[in-house]
């Protein structure tokens, strides 16, 4: 392809992420939707009554470090650093570096610190800050159309990162998460949210 050519491929890109930035947080979440349909799995943000549903069973007063799989564009980002503790710290993981970019830009708490990467590498991720341990892991993950082996490996990476005591919280639109978590957690409790886009099921694993 020649450098004119190139340019006007490049334009109507340009001008659909000019566009999807005007519409603030849903404008970036479709753009990045748009550009990894398959690792993103969906096309708007989760409600805010699966926001509380899925953060209610937390113990805040015991949580030091929570981990976010997934963030996007920060739903949950808000309503975690609401929620948790003056000396706690929220640490996000999310393959896509346009949502990286947008949350560090958009999200200034000195408790939140968005880290390009993979959910499957969170062990080094999270001894990296220092810690040995974390106490919750919320995953946004799409699970069903994560590439072969990776599921069954974050399942695993965050069996062992979490404390005993902690959970693995997990929200899916299929129950093909239950399925990689039951290798692990002996204690599943499940809930299901019809307040959504698409309608959820909800999944807690308490690491004995
Ligand atoms: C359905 S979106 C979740 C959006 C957001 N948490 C919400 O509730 O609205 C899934 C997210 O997972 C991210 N993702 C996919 N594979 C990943 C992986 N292996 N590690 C970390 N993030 C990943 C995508 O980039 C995307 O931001």
């Amino acid at each position: 392809m020649t450098s004119p050519e190139l340019a006007r491929e490049a334009w109507p890109r340009k001008v659909m992420r000019r566009i999807s930035r005007k519409l603030g947080p849903l404008g970036v979440f479709f753009e990045g939707f748009l550009e990894h349909p398959v690792m993103v799995g969906s096309i708007i943000p989760s409600s805010r009554f699966t926001i509380a549903r899925m953060l209610k069973p937390v113990k805040w007063d015991e949580c030091k470090v929570f981990v976010e799989y997934g963030p996007g564009v920060g739903t949950f980002c808000r309503p975690v650093l609401d929620r948790l503790r003056r000396d706690g710290q929220l640490i996000v993981i999310d393959t896509n570096p346009l949502f990286i970019d947008y949350l560090r830009k958009t999200i200034t708490d000195s408790r939140f610190v968005a880290v390009l990467g993979s959910a499957a590498d969170v062990e080094d991720i999270v001894r990296g800050f220092g810690h040995e341990h974390a106490d919750y892991v919320l995953s946004g993950l799409p699970f069903t159309t994560l590439p072969d082996g990776v599921g069954p490996a974050i399942a695993a990476a965050t069996h062992r990162v979490l404390r005993p005591g902690g959970a693995f919280l997990v929200y899916q639109f299929t129950a093909k998460a239950r399925d990689f978590m039951a290798v692990h957690f002996n204690r599943i409790d499940a809930d299901f949210e019809p307040l959504n886009i698409l309608p959820c099921k909800l999944y807690w694993g308490w690491k004995d």
